[in-house]
């Protein structure tokens, strides 16, 4: 298993948890912690066995409170501001494309390039006490890790730019109003309701969870009758295989289903 040294990467049957864990800097996406997330994401690929994979920051006021503000000083022209973006978009987008459902327990501050991890994952699961924003405009700045797309998608056009041109901050409730997360529980129960909802999705038929997974990502980004040809194609991946006869068959039999993953 890689040494990583920003993260860490728990393991349990059919759910893996990555802790960010920069905890002096309330997990500020760095660099090397971009490219670990991104190892963990090559790790993940074809791993079969993990059907789940949890997000949280290991600091208890922080999910993550944005890029590395620190490590800006590099960008020194146009195109390395460019560079720098599309290195941290190229990672968050392994993480979206990912078979595994990826779910961010949103624990505290998702500032900036953190909440933009929080919206390259599949859903999240906020604490009460949890603050999340694109705050990118008071540094002169615009969100460079998906966030002017990924929010826009979640939240809607205008919404979306309120947020960004103002750059401020929503309390989870608010957040939760505006769709940009699913859930909100109390700060006490958060690892508890995400680890229980990480175990009930790993017990699913794999290759569903997988197929509507990716036929919500690309038919979200089509026009309806490219994205019904898309489900369409998902239908009929999930229908060639074992699992689906073993649950049409648990079905009929009146017992659970046993699913293999093929
Ligand atoms: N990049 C680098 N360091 C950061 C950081 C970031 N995005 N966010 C917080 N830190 C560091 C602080 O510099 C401080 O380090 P220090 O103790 O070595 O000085 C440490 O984390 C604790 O932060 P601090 O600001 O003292 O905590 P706070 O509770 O007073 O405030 C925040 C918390 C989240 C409101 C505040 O840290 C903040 O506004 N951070 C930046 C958010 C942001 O603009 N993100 C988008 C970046 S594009």
């Amino acid at each position: 298993m890689p040494d990583y040294q920003t993260i860490t990467l728990k393991r349990r049957p059919g759910v893996a948890t990555l802790t960010l864990n920069r905890p002096a800097k309330l997990n500020a996406l760095n660099q090397q912690m971009v490219q670990e997330i991104g190892v963990v994401c090559d790790e993940l690929r074809g791993d079969k066995t993990t059907l789940v994979l949890v997000i949280t920051g290991a600091e208890a006021k922080a999910f993550a409170a944005g890029a590395d503000i620190g490590e800006f000083s590099v960008i020194n022209s146009a195109a390395a501001g460019e560079a720098f973006a599309l290195r941290g978009q190229a990672v968050f987008s392994k993480l979206a494309a990912l078979d595994q459902i990826v779910i961010a327990a949103i624990n505290g501050y998702a500032l900036g390039g953190g909440c933009e991890l929080a919206l390259a994952c599949d859903l999240r699961i906020a604490a009460e006490s949890a603050t999340l924003g694109q705050p990118e405009i008071s540094l002169g700045l615009v969100p460079g890790y998906g966030g002017t797309q990924r929010l826009t998608r979640l939240v809607g056009r205008g919404q979306a730019k309120r947020l960004m041109l103002t750059g401020d901050r929503l309390t989870a409730q608010q957040a939760y109003d505006l769709g940009l997360v699913e859930q909100v529980v109390p700060a006490a129960e958060l690892m508890a309701t995400v680890d229980a909802l990480a175990d009930r999705l790993a017990g699913q038929p794999p290759i569903a969870l997988a197929q509507i997974k990716h036929a919500v990502d690309e038919g979200a980004d089509l026009p309806l009758v490219d994205a019904l040809a898309v489900e369409a194609t998902a239908f009929g991946r999930a229908a060639n295989s074992e699992d689906r006869l073993e649950g049409t068959a648990a079905f009929l039999a009146k017992r659970k289903a046993s699913w293999r993953g093929r």
